[in-house]
């Protein structure tokens, strides 16, 4: 059964989405977040429900994250890698594409998955089995054909990569392992002009990830549930 979710970058955008549903679906909440500041949704939910833990976490550090493992309160039978960042848009003579936000988008996209489920295996259900969800992008599959942003779509790669080596590694154990693409969405990220809206996406996402198999582990989802190519 599932009882205890896991999201990463929980403040905001399809995070905070995610973490209202889960609520409404009366699931345990360990919602993580980077600057109390920049968090008085989430904060306000948390004295609202009791379901909902919030700890500050970020995804670059392994003592962050090991930090929060020491504050959970349950077993995690859902961990959601949902904190992402975009910092270079357009084609490769574009400025954005400096070595610091190449550095930046890839400690955030790809060692942030990585740090995350390394540091918080051990607080995964193995009992009762557990879910590993990263969230990546179809700008992330090969087959997307798009000149925009070529470092963001590296990491997206790169994030569904390590999905497909960290389901091998865990092929025989009682855990899951996939990725998924939300949908374009209407967040900080996504635009205002956007295709869904972030509970549009959660619901596609949360549906999916409650009725995760053992036989969906390596595998590339849409939010709606269809298989994409990597
Ligand atoms: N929106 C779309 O159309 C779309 C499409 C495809 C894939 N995605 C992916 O979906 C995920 C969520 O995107 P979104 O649209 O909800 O983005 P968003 O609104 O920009 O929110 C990003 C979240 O990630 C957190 N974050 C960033 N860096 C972090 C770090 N170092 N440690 C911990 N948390 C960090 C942010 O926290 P702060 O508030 O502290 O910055 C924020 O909570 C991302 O992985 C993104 O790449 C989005």
């Amino acid at each position: 059964m599932i009882e205890t979710i896991f999201i990463t970058g929980a403040n905001r955008g399809i995070g905070l989405a995610l973490t209202k549903l889960a609520l409404s679906q009366k699931l345990k909440v360990e919602a993580s977040y980077r600057n109390l500041d920049n968090s008085i949704e989430l904060k306000k939910l948390s004295d609202e429900y009791p379901n909902l833990n919030i700890i500050e976490m970020d995804v670059r550090s392994s003592k962050s994250i090991l930090k929060a493992s020491r504050k959970l309160k349950n077993p995690i039978d859902i961990l959601v890698c949902n904190a992402g960042i975009n910092n270079g848009k357009g084609d490769i003579f574009s400025k954005e594409h400096n070595e610091k936000n190449i550095l930046d988008v890839m400690m955030v996209n790809v060692a942030g998955p990585f740090l995350t489920i390394r540091n918080l295996y051990d607080n995964l259900n193995q009992t009762d089995g557990s879910k590993v969800a990263i969230i990546s992008s179809l700008m992330g599959s090969q087959t997307h054909i798009s000149s925009n942003a070529a470092i963001y779509r590296a990491s997206k790669a790169a994030a569904n990569n390590l999905m497909r080596t960290i389901s091998n590694q865990f092929f025989n154990e009682n855990i899951v392992v996939s990725s998924y693409h939300p949908g374009w969405v209407r967040t900080d990220m996504g635009g205002k002009l956007a295709d869904i809206s972030p509970e549009e996406s959660a619901k596609g996402l949360l549906h999916h990830f409650c009725n995760l198999k053992k036989d969906d582990t390596g595998k590339f989802f849409n939010y709606d549930g269809s298989i994409l190519p990597l």
